[in-house]
């Protein structure tokens, strides 16, 4: 049976780790700023919104949330998006993701200045991030989040090979990057990859990563025994059920370690979101961190 890899006590660990740091900020009297702009009712990204600001506050953070009718303007938003950019309080500047569809989000995520691009979403920082430039910049959350999952696991990445499934710039792309820079050997799938192929890629993957929102794509007997599986899935089933991508109880019968869902990757996309929120508030503020401190 695979070790189950738990997130939410890896996240914990994570924004204590955070916590000491904004606590070294305050005594220079700098308090990590970070916006929210939530556009329209989606129940969902109210509810990730309510827990980053929620996760925010408890670690020192202060968040601010701003919220728009689904039937607000692009222009609304940029004039918005371009005020938090001279803010002096916001170090982060994050718009939450889907916006509807009157608002253009490549426009949105260009106007946020790559210095405040919590999400690293911004050209600049996704190219510095592909040429594997050193360096800080910021990096998605998620994928960030799974590297520091895996390290955390001491999974040994050398000589190793990933299957990626997804190529959204949210997880699949900087997890791809990411994964590279590692020196992991990385095949990135999507969902134009024929199964029959995905299945001989899976068969010789030793870690994988699943973000497609497709449940069960991947089963157990896709696998190859003993790889690592982090499902970054989150599918309401109609039962009401929670389940990622990956077929949970076949998988981790072959996998060696593999990510529950809930519990999994997700605790630790907002702890990862408030660990770059206070590395960019003190970049801007020419405060260094200490080497490694988010090492947990
Ligand atoms: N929607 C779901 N996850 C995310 C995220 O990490 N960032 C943004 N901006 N939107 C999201």
């Amino acid at each position: 049976m695979a070790k189950i890899i738990d997130g939410k006590a890896i996240a914990k660990k994570l924004r204590g780790a955070v916590s000491e740091q904004t606590a070294i900020l305050k005594e220079q009297s700098v308090i990590p700023g970070l916006a929210v702009i939530l556009v329209g009712e989606d129940p969902a990204s109210e509810i990730y919104v309510r827990n980053k600001e929620r996760a925010a506050n408890k670690v020192g953070v202060h968040a601010e949330t701003f919220k728009y009718p689904s039937t607000a303007t692009e222009a609304e938003i940029l004039d918005k998006v371009a005020a938090l950019n001279v803010d002096d309080t916001i170090d982060a500047i994050l718009v939450q993701s889907p916006v509807p569809s009157q608002i253009n989000e490549q426009k949105v995520q260009e106007g946020i200045i790559p210095e405040k691009d919590v999400d690293g979403f911004h050209p600049e920082n996704i190219g510095r991030l592909y040429a594997g430039q050193a360096g800080y910049y910021p990096i998605a959350n998620t994928p960030r989040g799974i590297m520091t999952m895996l390290q955390h696991e001491k999974i040994d990445l050398s000589n190793k090979h990933a299957v990626v499934i997804g190529r959204s710039i949210l997880v699949g792309r900087p997890m791809f990057a990411l994964l590279q820079a590692a020196n992991v050997s990385v095949t990135l799938l999507h969902q134009y990859t024929p199964a029959t192929l995905r299945r001989e890629l899976l068969a010789v993957a030793d870690i994988v990563v699943v973000a497609t929102g497709v449940p069960d794509l991947v089963m157990g007997a896709d696998l190859k025994p003993g790889a690592v599986v982090m499902d970054v899935g989150m599918n309401r089933l109609p039962n009401n059920e929670l389940v990622g991508d990956v077929n949970f109880v076949s998988a981790e019968k072959v996998a060696g370690a593999i990510t529950p869902v809930p519990g999994g990757v997700g605790p630790m996309t907002i702890a990862t979101l408030l660990q770059t929120t206070v590395e960019l508030a003190a970049k801007h503020h020419h405060i260094e961190l200490e080497q490694g401190w988010q090492n947990i």
